[in-house]
């Protein structure tokens, strides 16, 4: 194969470097195309578009493959962990034994937050929504920890602000809940391992304590494990713009909260579930909702259907829609609404709008019914969602950073707005049509 791509403008032949990923994977590097000739490229959306050369995560979406450092993502669900694959994703390689419990105790060690703090979560109404207080929240981590915030951390430096956040923010998360039902803030355990935890701050009551519950312990795990990292997606990309203006980690996490945080995104699975309610209202009236989304002219979509990568069966969608079989049946839950997702899943499949497109369930579709039995509220699916996706974000600021020669994201336009004109005194200018 050529490694040059050639492109004619103008007359003048331009050579543009051909880059080839480790998987085969091929780009046009148009690196230097601005200077040398004055165009840029055009991309709306990014389709096309490789912002970056990174080495945690591989995805085919033609294949329905997804792999964290090379590791296949079913083979992690079965046989790790959700920390382990916190460390995976940070530093790249599975840990040692030591390793592993270092970096355990390291996050351990910050699972409390300032006490000052619980009177931001009091000043917010109650009837809030989670992920505005997880993004206001840890970006207000940044107050608190002044000393971590270094343009150029040392590596030390580093690991103490994500060792930090990946404790703290199960904190934040469960204590955003805990303000939206009215209840009293209850601080971790510190023999109970990170998910466990979590899980106990949020239900345990002065009158009730939460006993953790390995069935729900290993789903979690599973949960935050396809979660945990999808490339280049619309929040990773946030975080990794953000960071690259050197805002602090908090800040650039922040952010990526706010953007997971859209319909289109991780928010989709909260609307999943309020659209699987409302087909259960209309007495399971499938061909209307599929009719919506296929219309043009209503802005209904089927939600937690279609993928801008995959354009197969997302892998992370089919490990948990047999997933939430097996733990329904443990936990000896009987949910009409996986009835209703798998017969609407059915439905769209053997619809030629669906297949013509290759529209395919992705990972919101199955996710939410796991939630509900665990009892996690709809509301805080996204911010569950925020918390799978932590590693993932903080791996890919770590790598921006790291890399020699990072420079501030800084994407090009072509401007199609008015040409010069004058300026027109307010007295002289056209009323609106
Ligand atoms: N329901 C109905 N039609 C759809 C859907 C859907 N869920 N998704 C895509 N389409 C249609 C589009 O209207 C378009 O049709 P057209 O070719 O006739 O114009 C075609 O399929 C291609 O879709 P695009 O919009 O070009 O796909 P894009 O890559 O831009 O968007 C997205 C991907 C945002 C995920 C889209 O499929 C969607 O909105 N899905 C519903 C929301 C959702 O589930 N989001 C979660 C995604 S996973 C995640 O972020 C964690």
């Amino acid at each position: 194969m050529a490694d040059t791509a050639k492109l004619e403008l103008e007359g003048t032949i331009v050579e543009l470097p051909i880059v080839v990923g480790t998987e085969n994977e091929k780009g046009v590097d148009i690196t230097h195309l601005y200077g040398t000739t004055g165009y840029v490229t055009l991309d709306p959306g990014y389709a096309n578009t490789g912002a970056c050369k990174s080495a945690i995560t591989f995805i085919d979406g033609d294949q329905g493959i997804l792999r964290y450092r090379g590791y296949d993502i079913a083979e992690l669900c079965e046989k790790s962990t959700f920390m382990e694959v916190c460390y995976l994703l940070i530093y790249g390689e599975l840990p040692t034994p030591d390793q592993f419990s270092a970096f355990k105790e390291r996050v351990l060690r910050h699972s409390l937050i300032h006490e000052d703090m619980k009177s931001f979560f009091t000043s917010y109404p109650g009837h809030a929504h989670p992920m505005a207080i997880l993004s206001a929240m840890v970006c207000s981590l940044s107050v608190y920890h002044p000393e971590l915030l270094a343009p150029n951390p040392t590596p030390r430096e580093m690991d103490q602000t994500i060792t930090r956040l990946l404790s703290k923010v199960r904190v934040l998360a469960a204590f955003a809940y805990k303000r939206s039902v009215g209840e009293a803030f209850v601080y971790s355990r510190p023999e109970l391992d990170y998910l466990s935890n979590f899980m106990h701050m949020m239900f345990t009551t002065p009158m009730n304590p939460y006993e953790p519950n390995e069935v729900i312990r290993k789903a979690l795990d599973v949960l935050f494990i396809l979660h945990a990292d999808h490339e280049q997606n619309c929040s990773t990309s946030t975080v990794r713009m953000v960071g690259s203006s050197k805002a602090n980690l908090f800040a650039s996490i922040s952010a990526g909260i706010c953007a997971l945080w859209g319909p289109l995104h991780g928010g989709a699975n909260q609307m999943v579930i309020e659209m699987l309610e409302a087909i259960a209202e209309d007495d399971c009236n499938y061909k209307k909702y599929i009719d919506k989304a296929k219309d043009k002219n209503d802005p209904f979509k089927l939600m937690g259907f279609g993928h801008r990568v995959y354009k197969n069966y997302d892998p992370r969608a089919t490990i948990l829609k047999k997933y939430c079989d097996d733990v329904l049946n443990q936990l000896g839950i009987h949910d009409p609404i996986l009835d209703i997702a798998k017969e609407l899943e059915e439905v769209a499949l053997t619809d030629s709008y669906f297949i013509e497109r290759k529209l395919y369930p992705n990972v919101d579709f199955y996710s939410g019914i796991l939630y509900r039995a665990m009892c996690i509220p709809t509301n805080m699916f996204t911010v569950m969602f925020a918390l799978g996706r932590l590693p993932g974000w903080i791996a890919h600021w770590k790598e921006m950073i790291e890399e020699p020669g990072m420079r501030i994201a800084r994407p090009r336009q072509i401007y199609d707005g008015s040409p010069v004109r004058s300026y027109v005194p307010p007295n002289q200018r056209p009323s609106p049509a």
